[in-house]
């Protein structure tokens, strides 16, 4: 059931088949390369693309503008210390821009920052400061049926590994990305986020949590770990965030907002580095990049993000996609995460190989049968990685009905149905660097 009402709608429909043909080939077989007009229902991301409430957008209306010391930055600065339980908070652009502001703080030439997954501008960011990003799985074989109940955690033992690799002093930061997004959204439980930051402490190294979608993955813990049953979500939200020195966070996620970032600390001298930073890259810290509006927007959304029966309803509709898609016998991974349904391409088309992306396939063929736009997160986003050939299906925020879950469902069953008639696709053309081909090199089929 969903406890919202639509008030204002965006019209959107299907083109003809022949249309889809024509563009999904003049896009070189890469929907970024599509126009959103050609698409009837957007799964390429949940980032900026879900509906704000009524709420949020009177909130933009009471935008104060100033260019300091806004009306809007001191109620965005009191929610984030309400809501997330931290008082020095630098606003950025997006969550890519908060990353650049903390870790360009954070880190030296030669740093090793562990994470549980980077997700893929965390380990640009991680990069662009030449210090080594080492993911630290708990889990790592994400296909069907093989997946636990907090199958994002951190290994501590893959951690100390690392240590040994690399030696202490070099292990700077250690981040916790909750949900974890590059883990087909898997949750992190309570005792790994502890033992995850006693690890830190250990080490002598900052911990950081990437907190994205952190009122999903409170959400799960509520669910999933009964000591949590009968905690209300906006303190299971905090407590999760308590042990972490510093989050970074993308608005367009959990703050329910189209666009918006920020970066928040305990310490206070890191405080100072992260204000300096925001006023090269993003803007005069009390609106880092972002418009009043924007800050107002963030700060509305935050809050209806913990209060019940948002995020549990927002679970609950990811998992009942994925229902209809098993139903289907359409391989996922299971269960299900917090903002999307992962597909496993590679079982759904066995006699493709991954040097031909059958995850690229698919997404092309979701496109053709239904206009459903989808992402590949396997060989073809990852190059040389060995990644499992997932395709990732994001539901955006409070956007969708139940007949748009089915007709997704339905299009997955027509693919299925037809897969004996596809061929794998090779690359024509790429961009210069190969870890941002997927946004735009073009494909054809072999
Ligand atoms: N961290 C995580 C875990 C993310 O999922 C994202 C964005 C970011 C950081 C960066 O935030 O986009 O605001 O700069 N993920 C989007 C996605 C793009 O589609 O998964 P951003």
């Amino acid at each position: 059931m969903r406890s919202y009402k639509a008030k204002s709608v965006t019209s959107i429909q299907l083109p003809p088949r022949e249309r889809r043909e024509t563009v999904l080939t003049e896009a070189g077989h890469n929907v970024f390369n599509l126009a959103a007009d050609d698409v009837f229902i957007d799964l390429l991301t949940d980032s900026g693309t879900g509906a704000m409430s009524d709420d949020q957008w009177a909130a933009v209306v009471r935008g104060d503008e100033a260019y300091a010391g806004s009306r809007s930055f001191k109620r965005f600065r009191e929610t984030v210390a309400d809501v997330m339980g931290f008082d020095r908070v630098v606003p950025t652009h997006q969550g890519r821009g908060a990353e650049n502001v903390l870790f360009g703080a954070l880190l030296d030439d030669g740093d090793v920052v562990l994470n549980n997954t980077h997700f893929d501008t965390t380990r640009a960011h991680v990069t662009n400061q030449g210090a080594i990003a080492a993911d630290c799985p708990a889990e790592t074989d994400l296909t069907t049926d093989t997946v636990g109940t907090f199958a994002g955690n951190f290994s501590t033992d893959r951690g100390w590994d690392a240590v040994e690799e690399h030696g202490q002093d070099a292990v700077s930061a250690v981040v916790l990305t909750i949900t974890n997004n590059s883990a087909a959204g898997q949750p992190v439980s309570m005792a790994n986020i502890r033992e995850t930051a006693a690890f830190a402490t250990e080490i002598d190294a900052t911990f950081v949590i990437d907190a994205c979608r952190f009122a999903e993955n409170a959400q799960f813990i509520k669910q999933r770990d009964p000591e949590y049953a009968d905690t209300p979500l906006s303190e299971i939200a905090r407590e999760q965030l308590r042990p972490a020195d510093a989050i970074t966070m993308s608005g367009k996620k959990d703050a329910l907002a189209n666009i918006g970032g920020f970066t928040a600390v305990r310490d206070a001298a890191l405080f100072e580095q992260c204000k300096q930073r925001a006023i090269l890259y993003e803007g005069f810290p009390t609106y880092g990049g972002l418009a009043g509006r924007d800050l107002e927007a963030m700060a509305t959304g935050l809050r209806e993000a913990v209060q019940p029966p948002y995020v549990a309803e927002r679970i609950e509709q990811v998992a009942t996609l994925g229902d209809l898609l098993r139903d289907r016998d359409i391989p996922i991974v299971t269960p299900t995460g917090g903002h999307a349904v992962y597909i496993d391409a590679a079982a759904l088309f066995p006699d493709i190989p991954a040097d031909q992306y059958p995850g690229q396939r698919l997404v092309c063929e979701l496109y053709r049968e239904g206009g459903v736009r989808t992402v590949e997160l396997g060989s073809f986003a990852f190059p040389g990685t060995n990644r499992p050939e997932l395709v990732r299906l994001a539901l955006p925020r409070r956007t969708y009905w139940h007949e748009h879950l089915e007709h997704i469902a339905e299009t997955a069953a027509r693919v299925r149905d037809r897969r004996d008639e596809y061929s794998g696709l090779e690359i024509v053309w790429e961009p210069p660097m190969e870890e941002l081909r997927h946004f735009s090199a073009e494909l054809e089929p072999v």
